[in-house]
């Protein structure tokens, strides 16, 4: 069996309405219709992973409350076959999300996040004992920063690659980058990461050559509609044309799928190809894991 990818970060729970627009602020709208589910940017990347990676294994890091949504969250990630190893807090309640969703399928997300917010260094220690095995170690920025750091030096000294999507954007600190393999920021983190406003092939090569001076040496960012700058390739892949239902999750798709795309040592334009399939499938579709596709709907 091949190895098997990690995944340390966030679970939350999801409670969406879509309408029409967005409401401003002040405005009630109540056209929307309502969806609770499973998310989180961790989680969802694990569930990615799962799904698009039949032949492997996926292990699942993360923190929940000692409550319903932290109970139904270890049952989900078993269902999907991952392996969950989740510590339990006390005090804080489960990750949760808000989400407003518009007719264009553009959202804007609130997010508590409870027992993500306290996963620590040393309680993530003692579950990263048998990374050395994994594929790859993928990670977000809804988990303390010094959880990632630790959990990126851990992989760092046992030599498996490191994914790092930088979302939600927050500064890194600079040590974190040559611990990295791959950063996946999307078209706004990069700008806040580097301060150049991102907006097409010139500018994402840009603040990729500044992401790689810091010393991560592969740089995938997302553009939305517009597709991905890769360093590897040096190009622009454009984003298959879809009619988007919801984006929530897409982004998560994309890096779960990519892992598991670098797993398979696919060559860079497959791997890429691989997760913008992966990816443009899951904006079709509403909801964060609900909208995540299985291995047997993509081409290869
Ligand atoms: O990336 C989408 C995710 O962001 C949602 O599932 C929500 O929980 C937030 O973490």
């Amino acid at each position: 069996m091949p190895n098997p990818i990690f995944v340390l970060g966030s679970t939350n729970t999801d409670m969406t309405i879509r309408g029409e627009r967005l409401p401003l602020p002040g405005e009630t709208i109540s056209d929307g219709s309502f969806l609770m589910a499973a998310g989180g940017k961790g989680a969802n990347q694990a569930v990615a992973v799962a799904r698009l990676y039949p032949q492997g294994r996926c292990v699942f890091l993360g923190k929940v409350g000692d409550d319903l949504f932290g109970r139904e969250t270890e049952a989900r990630l078993k269902a999907e076959g991952i392996e969950p190893r989740l510590v339990v807090d006390r005090e804080q309640a489960s990750g949760t999300a808000l989400i407003l969703v518009d007719r264009q399928g553009q959202n804007c997300i609130s997010v508590a996040l409870g027992a993500n917010g306290t996963f620590s260094p040393q309680e993530a220690l003692p579950l990263l004992q048998d990374l050395s095995q994994a594929a790859a170690l993928l990670l977000q920025l809804e988990t303390p920063m010094e959880t990632v750091l630790q959990a990126a030096r851990v992989a760092r000294q046992a030599g498996v690659p490191v994914l790092l999507n930088p979302a939600p954007a927050r500064e890194l600190p600079p040590e974190l980058y040559p611990l990295l393999d791959w950063i996946t920021p999307n078209e706004r983190e990069a700008q806040q990461l580097t301060g150049v406003p991102v907006e097409d092939e010139e500018s994402a090569a840009r603040a990729a050559g500044i992401l790689q001076a810091r010393g991560v040496p592969h740089v995938l960012i997302t553009l939305g509609s517009q597709g991905c700058w890769c360093s590897a390739t040096g190009r622009l892949h454009p984003a298959r044309k879809v009619k988007a239902v919801d984006c929530v999750a897409a982004g998560d798709t994309f890096n779960g799928a990519f892992a598991v795309a670098l797993a398979e040592s696919l060559p860079w334009e497959e791997a890429i190809a691989f997760a913008q399939e992966a990816a443009a499938l899951s904006v079709t579709r509403p909801g964060a894991q609900p909208s995540i596709p299985r291995r047997e709907e993509l081409s290869r």
